[in-house]
């Protein structure tokens, strides 16, 4: 167990089961990209640990860029708007897979995906470490997800609570009794 901003966490997938998923997952981005070139479009900061060992397992060559997406609420018409942060390449034709560290609701990156395409890129497909199917709340296709857990808060390997426990190897997931 771990305590983390006062909470207490269990573990809950260790290291070594991470990794086989995102070897299983790198194989298939693999079988799908062969002869192209994608452009991982790593999440901060959630992702970073993910996009690092996902793209050392990538056979077909890929390139990696970084950007922050903030949410904020718009005038009442355009209702939530999604803003990419810190994207300066070209993205004209390119095939984009956005690594993210983990989808909930799906909002942000069902929100961030029409901008991609807004800036030129010829595809644009997800690739989650992890997905809560149960909490999901807009129709977001997510073409590679790593692992489906419970709706359960989690941190470790990149994922935070409140900014603390990015730094474990493996996933702990907060104890239901505090
Ligand atoms: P969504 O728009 O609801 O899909 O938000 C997804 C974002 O919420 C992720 O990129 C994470 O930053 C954060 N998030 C959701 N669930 C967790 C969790 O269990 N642990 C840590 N961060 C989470
Ligand atoms: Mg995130």
């Amino acid at each position: 167990m771990i305590s983390v901003c006062d909470k207490t966490f269990e573990l809950s997938i260790p290291e070594a089961e991470i990794l086989a998923n995102v070897d299983a997952v790198a194989k298939r981005i693999d079988a799908d990209y062969e002869g192209r070139n994608p452009l991982l479009v790593c999440v901060l900061k959630g992702a970073f640990i993910f996009c690092s060992d996902l793209v050392r397992r990538l056979r077909c060559n890929s390139q990696v860029e970084f950007i922050r997406l903030s949410s904020y609420h718009g005038t009442k018409t355009s209702g939530k708007v999604t803003e990419l942060m810190g994207l300066t390449a070209d993205i004209t034709g390119r095939d984009v897979i956005i690594v993210e560290d983990i989808v909930d609701s799906g909002i942000t990156l069902y929100n961030a995906i029409p901008r991609l395409r807004e800036l030129g890129a010829k595809t644009v497909e997800v690739c989650a470490l992890f997905a809560k199917p149960e909490n999901l709340r807009v129709p977001l296709q997510v073409k590679y997800v790593a692992m489906e857990i419970t709706p359960a808060f989690i941190v470790g390997y990149g994922l935070d609570f409140n900014e603390q426990g990015r730094q474990y190897r493996d996933i702990y997931q907060l104890k239901a009794d505090n």
